[in-house]
């Protein structure tokens, strides 16, 4: 049921419409790319001239597994184009998806809207004919309803410049594959003329039998940030539980796996380990639980700050570890960081749990190598005090310990006796609960992992039939 519905039946929608994406970063690019892959015309827009003019040249500014390709094939198509001139994309589109940041405030928990403000803006004061515009950053509850009437108030249409918002759940890693099979799609809209229009826009997915939720924009906001909270909240359940075991000398392992057999409870998202990190999870649950307090129900999501508390932990804990195993001081030790970005796959080092690791090893006097098969460069911009590696054989080399803090396949499937050739001591700890523990200890590698006991090469033989 639509809330506040327009008088707008009659308005005609364009079935093919021009599509704009404003803002192309990791959102923004692999949505220009699938939606010209869909057979659409595109403009893809922003304000960085550097990204634009990468992605003309058929190069992603990230990495993004079959992102490049997909680019290349979109750009020969001739039916996606890139600008940084906001008032060519208001005269291209029909429909215009808004994908710019919304990071954390640099003063609050609260996400800075400006990027959204600016970019709808610029659209509003632009456009002069019957247009959606579509929200696809994640916002807090109340922000489309906000830009509503600051869009209506700019623009020469009035309140005939319509707005939806269409949150967007895309994995990195794997962004072309949801964009272009997504679970579901949200349409938060306020007229018949908005949800017909958006359908349109996304006609080949629903032909596909994708499942559209239609709800108020209030709605289509709140889930985008319910499902960040639930999934970090399953993730921090495993990790809490990882702390009872490091109390115990239960291992927390075989506790997620017994637990994942029960299909009420199920083993996604139940993965002990150094736990979430990104450009979403983190700035998503705080931005909430900073929005639920301004409207009177901080309580009712509480529980979030926890579920972040118990995320940072793991951090803190991962370095505890780490010292342990070097012998209770990690002055003058050699460390090899095996990974900096938040999760395999991707390049992205936002708020990553393996270069915060990396970092609190350097500021207690470790001698860090950090290598990571595609992030090392974004690593290297935002810490370049600690030392990079330009492989894992070298990172590894003369290592003290080694450290797994991001669960690239290279580094899951590195043979444990050719890397024990190459360490001086092999003492390794593993962050993601993804290596092969029996093969480590029978090539006689110290192993440790978080929420697991401790062991070593002697216990090999009951600790391998796991
Ligand atoms: N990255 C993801 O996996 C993902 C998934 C779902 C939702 N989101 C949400 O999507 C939004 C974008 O995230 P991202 O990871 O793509 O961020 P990003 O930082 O990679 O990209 C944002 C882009 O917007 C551009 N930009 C900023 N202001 C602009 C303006 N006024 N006009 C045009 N371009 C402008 C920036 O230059 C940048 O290229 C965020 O709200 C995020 O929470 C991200």
């Amino acid at each position: 049921m639509l809330t506040e519905e327009r008088t707008t039946l009659e308005q005609p929608i364009v079935e093919h419409p021009r599509i704009t994406v404003i803002g192309v970063g990791y959102l923004g690019a692999t949505h220009a790319v699938c939606m010209a892959a869909l057979g659409y015309d595109v403009l893809g827009v922003d304000v960085d001239e550097s990204k634009i003019e990468q992605l003309r040249a058929g190069r992603v500014p990230m990495y993004e597994p079959g992102l490049e390709a997909k680019l290349g094939e979109a750009l020969a198509s001739g039916r996606l184009t890139f600008t940084t001139d906001m008032d060519e994309a208001a005269a291209f589109g029909d429909v215009h998806f808004v994908c710019v940041g919304t990071p954390q405030a640099a003063d609050s928990q609260a996400a800075n809207l400006s990027y959204v403000e600016d970019a709808f803006s610029a659209l509003a004061a632009r456009i002069d004919r019957k247009a959606l515009l579509v929200g696809k950053s994640t916002v807090p509850i109340g922000t489309a309803e906000r830009l509503t009437a600051l869009v209506s108030e700019i623009s020469p249409l009035g309140a005939e410049l319509e707005l939806a918002w269409n949150p967007e759940f895309l994995r990195e890693g794997f962004a072309v594959e949801d964009t272009l099979h997504p679970d579901r799609l949200v349409f938060g809209v306020t007229s018949e003329w908005a949800d017909r229009q958006l359908s349109a826009a996304f006609a080949p997915i629903l032909a596909q039998g994708t499942p559209v939720v239609r709800t108020d924009l209030s709605t289509a906001e709140l889930v985008k940030v319910a499902a960040n909270s639930f999934l970090a909240t399953k993730i921090s359940f495993i990790n809490a539980m990882a702390e009872v075991c490091e109390a115990t000398g239960a291992d927390v392992d075989l506790l997620a796996k017994a637990l994942s057999y029960d299909t009420r409870i199920g083993g996604r998202f139940l993965k002990p380990g150094l736990g979430f990190g990104g450009g979403c999870l983190p700035k998503d649950i705080r931005a909430f639980a900073y929005r639920a307090e301004e409207l009177g129900v901080g309580q009712a999501v509480a529980f979030l700050h926890e579920v972040d508390e118990i995320n940072n932990r793991r951090r803190v804990r991962m370095v505890d570890v780490i010292r342990d195993l070097a012998g209770g001081n990690l002055a003058g030790k050699t460390v090899a960081a095996l990974g900096a970005a938040f999760k395999p796959n991707s390049d992205d080092v936002r708020d990553a749990p393996a270069l915060d690791v990396a970092r609190m090893l350097y500021l207690e006097g470790a001698e860090v190598r950090v290598y990571d098969p595609q992030a090392n460069k974004n690593a290297h911009r935002r810490y370049p005090d600690l030392n990079y590696s330009g492989s894992m054989a070298d990172a590894v080399t003369d290592a003290d310990v080694v450290a797994l803090l991001t669960e690239w396949d290279e580094f899951v499937d590195a043979d444990p006796s050719m890397l024990g050739d190459l360490v001086r001591t092999r003492r390794i700890v593993d962050g993601r609960g993804a290596l092969d523990r029996g093969a480590y200890l029978q090539a006689g590698w110290e192993f440790r992992a978080l929420g697991r006991p401790a062991h070593t090469a002697d216990r090999a033989a009951v600790t391998s039939r796991r």
